[in-house]
């Protein structure tokens, strides 16, 4: 079968893990095609609350093979604290999960030239969730990087010593101080700990799943308006979080990509630096964070509230292909009289467009809105789409036809079964 790919169309955290834990079961596969410990994957069920970092969100189904994919930059210190934390699951992760042995490591001193590197850049930093992502995707890309397979060739520690020296003569530069030893012991002993792992050319495992028509589910990391080439660059992450990234990210065709699964929230959120033209500095911004425990789920956070962006959400339609919308967390929006959705930007010679800038920036670009009803009532236990209210009901066709995408889910909670599908 043809990969299906799950992809955030915003800033990240418009709730993949949710949405990947409820379709999982009609998954064989789920991987892991970018990104790294800077994604923070909610997932809710029987009470409890689970954040993956790392590891795909199929991974608390034992007959499914979770995989790490060749695009993924990974902290095995990181690694090793998340497979400890889920030791209550009493599942054998060794059999059920799988890494590529072409994913680059994250090395204590990728983290430490993260920490140096916003701090140079003082009011203009990004907002890094300083796992080490830039850094390490810049050794990637640089030719320098160590993979996951290295670390079964004899010669490992030396490789990793000469990539230090490197990085210690960058840090040297920077106004930073840093100890890097007591990380080190940690990190080798977690390195240890992934040698316990099915170590694969996950290329052919995947290709091997296509062949033998085995469904299989690409589970994107933060959202388009991050990615590398067409996000709010410079305020975006190292990788190519949209469609095409898990082809590269996995060794997949593009021939071989099925449905595009285009996740968004109901309104907007980001966290860490960057423009965001719908943000609101008002009330009505307070009430949605506090509605949506708007909180990051990796770094803490607060993240930033606003409306809904049909310009930046339908590029992001466009970038990816997308075939089917899922809209989440439309119940945080119940508290709210009406609702105001950003249709076109005016610019500052008061042109009006429905197109992203090439660079985007708050102060060039004023949002235009369009004012919708409210429900004004408590959706978390609506199960069908025939049961919702009349103005969410408006709400949804809005958008599709504004995207001229079907919205095929509706969240209505972070619970597993808080799911409206049509
Ligand atoms: P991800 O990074 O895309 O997986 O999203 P996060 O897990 O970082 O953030 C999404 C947050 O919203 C998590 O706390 C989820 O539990 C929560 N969530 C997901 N879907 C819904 C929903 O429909 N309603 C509400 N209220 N919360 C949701
Ligand atoms: P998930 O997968 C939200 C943001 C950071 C920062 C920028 C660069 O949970 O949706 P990085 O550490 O990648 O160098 O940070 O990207 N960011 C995210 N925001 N959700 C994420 O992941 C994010 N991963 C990175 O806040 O602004
Ligand atoms: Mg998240």
């Amino acid at each position: 079968m043809k990969v299906d790919v799950l992809l955030g169309l915003q800033w990240g955290d418009e709730g993949k893990g949710k949405v990947v834990d409820y379709l999982a079961p009609k998954y064989n596969v789920v991987a892991r095609f970018q990104g790294g410990p800077n994604a923070g994957h909610t997932l809710e069920f029987d009470g409890h609350k689970h954040v993956l970092h790392q590891i795909p969100s199929g991974i608390f189904r034992e007959q499914i093979h979770n995989i790490i994919g060749n695009g993924v930059v990974l902290d095995p210190v990181i690694f090793k604290k998340e497979i400890e934390g889920l030791a209550k699951f009493e599942i054998d992760f060794t059999k059920n999960l799988y890494l590529s042995k072409k994913t680059q490591i994250i090395l204590p001193s990728h983290k430490l030239l993260d920490a140096a590197y916003e701090h140079a850049k003082g009011k203009d930093k990004i907002g890094s969730t300083l796992k080490g992502i830039g850094p390490s995707y810049q050794d990637k890309i640089a030719r320098n990087g160590l993979r996951v397979g290295d670390i079964l060739a004899p010669g490992f520690e030396e490789r990793y010593r000469n990539l230090v020296n490197k990085h210690e003569r960058i840090l040297q530069h920077y106004e930073f101080e840093y100890n890097l030893e007591e990380a080190e012991a940690p990190f080798f002993e977690a390195v240890e700990f992934l040698k316990g792992f099915n170590l694969v050319n996950s290329e052919y495992l995947i290709n091997e799943c296509i062949q033998s028509n085995e469904t299989i589910l690409a589970e994107g990391a933060q959202g388009s308006l991050l990615d590398i080439d067409f996000g709010s660059y410079p305020f975006v992450t190292s990788s190519n979080t949209m469609t095409a990234g898990a082809c590269t990210g996995l060794g997949v065709a593009p021939k071989n990509i099925g449905e595009v699964f285009g996740i968004f929230k109901a309104y907007c959120t980001r966290v860490g630096g960057g423009p965001f033209p719908t943000e609101l500095f008002d009330d009505t911004g307070a009430a949605i964070q506090k509605e949506g425990h708007e909180f990051g789920a990796t770094t803490g956070r607060p993240r930033r509230c606003g409306w809904l962006d049909l310009p930046a959400l339908n590029y992001a339609i466009m970038i990816d292909g997308v075939t089917q919308l899922f809209m989440m967390k439309a119940d945080v929006l119940s508290i709210l009289d009406e609702i105001k959705v950003c249709t076109h930007y005016k610019l500052k010679d008061g042109s009006i467009t429905q197109e992203m800038p090439f660079q985007l920036i708050d102060e060039d670009v004023e949002p235009v809105y369009e004012t919708l009803p409210g429900w004004k009532s408590d959706i978390s236990q609506v199960k069908s789409f025939a049961d919702m209210p009349e103005e969410l009901k408006t709400y949804i066709q809005f958008i599709e036809e504004r995207t001229k995408v079907p919205i095929k889910i509706v969240s209505v909670g972070p619970d597993r079964t808080q799911t409206i599908i049509d």
